[in-house]
C-alpha cells in the first residue's frame, strides 16, 4: 500500500508536521524500510539481561522479532527471530538460556550466532528422499544484525555498514550513558503496554519538555516536574537525539505562582493541600546534583531515563500505522542499599502502564490519533521555544519543542521527503 501523495512538511525548520505520517499504512511501510533496517542503530536490550553464554532474550527491532544472545566466547550477537526454512518464529520465550535455538516446526536448528547447524533429515532414509546434494546450510542461516554495545546498552543495525555505534550517538549521549551506567546494574522488572495510536506521537513525547508540567497534573502539584523548573536540552551535532535534565529546587514559589496564572489546574497549588504519603515521591539525591528527572531519547526508537529514583529504559516496538507496543526495563545498581532499591520499585508507581506519570503520557497519544483522524492533510505546530535552529538549551530549557523538530529533520531525511523552502518563516525568527 503506498501513499498516493507524499506528505509534506511545509517549512524547513520541521515547525509544521504532517498528520499523514501519523496515518498513513503507505509511510508505515516506507518507515520499515527507510528507517527501522536503514542507517540507525536500534536499542535492542541490556547485556546485564544477557549476563552467560547462551543467555538469550527476544525482541524487536522495528516491527521485526529479533533474538539477542551472548556466544561460548561472550560475544553478542542479534539475529531476526524467523526460520530459514517456512519463515516460523524460531524462539518463542522471553528469556531463556541454551545451546543452540532449534524452530518447533520442522526442528531446524541454529547456533549462538545465527547460523544453521542442523536440519532433520538432511540425507533422507536409506538412500531416499533428503535434501538436495548441493544443499547447503552456509546459505541459510537466519538474518543478522550488526551489534555493538556501549557501557552495556546492546544496539543493533540492519545496515551493512552503519556507522560506529559510538559516532551515531554521540557525546551528549555517551555522556549521559556513562553516568547512569556508572556501576554494574541489575535488571529489577520489565512492563509493556499496546497503544493505538502512532509510535511517533510517543517518541515526540520524550523531546517535549513544555508538556511536563501540564500535562502531569499530579506530578506538577506535588513535586517532581514544574514547567517552572530549568534544565537543559542537548540535541548531538546533528539534532537526531538529545539529553535533557530538570533542576529540581530550581525556582522559587512566587515563579510557580506567576507561571501557572493561567493554568486550569493552577488551584491546585493551593498549600492546604497535601499528600499524606509522599513516598511515590521521594526523590533522594543519589548523584548530588539536584537533576530530579534525566532523560535521553536516542532516534528512533529508545530512552534512558531516571525520573527521580527509578532507574529505566524503553523501547518502542512499531506495529501498524495506528498501533505500537512499549517496553519498558526497570534497574539498579548492584551494590545499592536495600533502602535505595525500596525507593525505586515505591517510585515506579509513576512510569510505566498504570504510572502516575507514564500512563498520562499514553493518553496523550492516543488522544492526539484519535483526534487526526480526517485531518491528513493538516499540520501540528511546533513553536514552543521558537523556530529556527536546533541547538542546546538551558535555563527554561522544559518549555520548549526544539528537539522534537530535530527528529523530525532527520526523520524526514531518511525518508526522503524534503522539506518545502520557506522564506517568509526564515526571516520571521522569535
Ligand atoms: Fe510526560
Amino acid at each position: 500500500m503506498r501513499h498516493a501523495t507524499e506528505p509534506r512538511f511545509p517549512f524547513a525548520d520541521m515547525s509544521r508536521v504532517p498528520y499523514a505520517v501519523f496515518l498513513d499504512e503507505g509511510v508505515y511501510e516506507r518507515e520499515q524500510t527507510r528507517i527501522w533496517q536503514g542507517p540507525v542503530w536500534l536499542f535492542l536490550g541490556l547485556e546485564a539481561q544477557i549476563p552467560n553464554p547462551g543467555d538469550y532474550i527476544t525482541t524487536y527491532a522495528g516491527d521485526q522479532p529479533v533474538v539477542v544472545d551472548r556466544a561460548e566466547d561472550g560475544s553478542l550477537h542479534a539475529f531476526v527471530n524467523s526460520c530459514a526454512h517456512k519463515g516460523t518464529m524460531v524462539v518463542r520465550y522471553r528469556k531463556g538460556n541454551a545451546g543452540s535455538h532449534t524452530c518447533v516446526y520442522h526442528r531446524w536448528a541454529y547456533d549462538l550466532r545465527g547460523n544453521l547447524v542442523g536440519v532433520p533429515f538432511l540425507r533422507g532414509i536409506e538412500g531416499m528422499s533428503g535434501m538436495p546434494k548441493d544443499f547447503d546450510k552456509r546459505d541459510h542461516g537466519l538474518r543478522k544484525l550488526e551489534v555493538e554495545s556501549y557501557r552495556g546498552v546492546v544496539f543493533g543495525s540492519f545496515a551493512p555498514k552503519p556507522e560506529p555505534l559510538r559516532a551515531y550517538l554521540d557525546k551528549p549521549i555517551l555522556d549521559f550513558l556513562d553516568r547512569l551506567f556508572a556501576r554494574p546494574i541489575e535488571v529489577i522488572g520489565h512492563r509493556r503496554q499496546r497503544f493505538h495510536a502512532n509510535w511517533k506521537q510517543y517518541y515526540e513525547n520524550y523531546g517535549d519538555g513544555y508538556h511536563g508540567g501540564l500535562l502531569h497534573e499530579l506530578a506538577a502539584t506535588f513535586g517532581l516536574h514544574r514547567a517552572t523548573q530549568g534544565g537543559s536540552r542537548i540535541p548531538d551535532k546533528r539534532g537526531r537525539h538529545a539529553a535533557a535534565w530538570v533542576d529540581a529546587e530550581s525556582d522559587s514559589a512566587e515563579i510557580v505562582r506567576q507561571g501557572y496564572r493561567d493554568v486550569s489546574f493552577a488551584k491546585s497549588f493551593d498549600q492546604r493541600l497535601k499528600l499524606d504519603d509522599l513516598a511515590v515521591f521521594g526523590w533522594q539525591d543519589e548523584v548530588g546534583d539536584g537533576q530530579s528527572v534525566r532523560t535521553c531519547a536516542v532516534f528512533p526508537s529508545a530512552l534512558f531515563a531516571q525520573v527521580g529514583n527509578v532507574l529505566e529504559t524503553e523501547q518502542i516496538r512499531p506495529k501498524s500505522a495506528t498501533e505500537f507496543e512499549l517496553y519498558w526495563t526497570y534497574f539498579g545498581y548492584q551494590d545499592e542499599s536495600a533502602d535505595l532499591r525500596r525507593r525505586r520499585f515505591q517510585q515506579a508507581n509513576m512510569v510505566g502502564p498504570a504510572g502516575y506519570n507514564n500512563m498520562e503520557d499514553g493518553e496523550a497519544s492516543i488522544l492526539e490519533m484519535r483526534g487526526i483522524r480526517r485531518r491528513g492533510s493538516e499540520h501540528t505546530v511546533l513553536e514552543m521555544g521558537g523556530r529556527g535552529p536546533i541547538a542546546r538549551e538551558d535555563g527554561h530549557a522544559r518549555l520548549s519543542e526544539t528537539v522534537v523538530r530535530g527528529f523530525w529533520r532527520y526523520y524526514a531525511e531518511l525518508m526522503g521527503y524534503r522539506p518545502a523552502r520557506s522564506p517568509r518563516r526564515a526571516r520571521r525568527r522569535r
